[in-house]
């Protein structure tokens, strides 16, 4: 068999394999594609380029964001079904890899194990985002940054408090936290504690940038905090586990007296979305004035048009 066509160009699989120079040229691209099209302007940096677009679970945000994404840079997004793909019946992320490669110009994909993603990556000859595995979130990641800075003006120096399941967001959290200088404080229930590996691999880089990540099961870590984080309590995939997972996370939800407890008055809420009301965060501090999530929303087309400029344009 002839050879996999050597890829050029490099593939989006979590935020610990980009530089900080990297993920801040990403922010300033996005933030002037943002601020242009705002003032009416189009944009035509990916005209005739085509992105396919594989779900193997559900998504509001990623596919319309991607989607839209590409619309607006002048290109064009393919949703794909997993389920609907020869995927599903057996042929291989491999041999999947290899095809798509001579159709499109990138692939993005939502899967259950990070592996999919990795082997994606490593026989695509074009670029592979992740756009959401069990293991990393980076698209959101990147939105969530962006999203800080602007409300913040600045990210070195601050801290984001993540309150919840030590999951896929929580991970692209602490790997962004770490490559940006921000401290990042995860106050977790005993047990669901972030990967072991990506505490190693974020306090490493975060050391580097004069930042520290911490692990804590008590609640008083959220002092100072300038974010406050959360997500749902049972991911994509732990269905089963809703109900022993809201019994063990209650004390964890995000209400008013939690956001009280960072002492600080301007500390902002986010969360990724979809949020589970009256589970991990109620009404009233989903719906407050400290609230961006739908800025955060909003940020995922612009951080991603972004990513897909730098990784697919000619
Ligand atoms: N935050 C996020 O990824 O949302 P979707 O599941 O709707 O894509
Ligand atoms: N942790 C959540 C994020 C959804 C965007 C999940 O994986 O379902």
């Amino acid at each position: 068999m002839k050879k996999t066509r050597k890829k050029t160009r490099k593939d989006l699989v979590t935020l610990s394999d980009c530089s900080t120079a990297e993920i801040q040229s990403w922010f300033d691209l996005a933030l002037k594609i943002k601020g242009e099209r705002k003032a009416g302007k189009t944009h035509r940096h990916l005209a005739g380029k085509n992105l396919a677009m594989i779900f193997q679970k559900p998504s509001t945000r990623t596919r319309v964001s991607f989607e839209m994404g590409m619309r607006q840079l002048g290109g064009h997004g393919m949703y794909l079904s997993g389920n609907d793909m020869q995927l599903g019946r057996g042929e291989t992320i491999a041999d999947t890899a290899r095809v798509l490669s001579r159709y499109v110009d990138g692939i993005m994909a939502r899967v259950f194990a990070h592996s999919d993603i990795e082997a994606l990556a490593k026989y695509a000859a074009v670029p592979v985002i992740n756009g959401l595995s069990d293991y990393s979130h980076p698209c959101q990641g990147l939105a969530d940054y962006l999203t800080v800075l602007e409300h913040k003006g600045k990210l070195k120096g601050l801290t984001l408090a993540y309150v919840g399941d030590g999951n896929n967001v929580a991970h692209s959290l602490m790997f962004g936290g770490a490559k940006l200088g921000v401290n990042v404080v995860c106050v977790v229930p005993k047990g669901y504690e972030p990967d072991a590996k990506v505490l190693a691999q974020s306090s490493d880089d975060a050391r580097k940038n004069r930042a520290r990540i911490e692990v804590t099961n008590e609640l008083s870590g959220v002092l100072g905090a300038d974010v406050i984080y959360t997500d749902v309590w049972a991911s994509m995939g732990q269905e089963k586990e809703h109900e022993e997972r809201v019994r063990i996370f209650k004390p964890y939800q995000v209400n008013a007296a939690l956001m009280a407890m960072t002492g600080k008055s301007d500390t902002l809420f986010m969360h990724c979305l979809p949020a589970h009301r009256g589970e991990e965060v109620t009404d009233e501090v989903v719906d407050s004035a400290d609230s961006v999530v739908f800025d955060q929303a909003e940020n995922r087309l612009h951080a991603q048009k972004a990513v897909l400029v730098s990784l697919m344009a000619d």
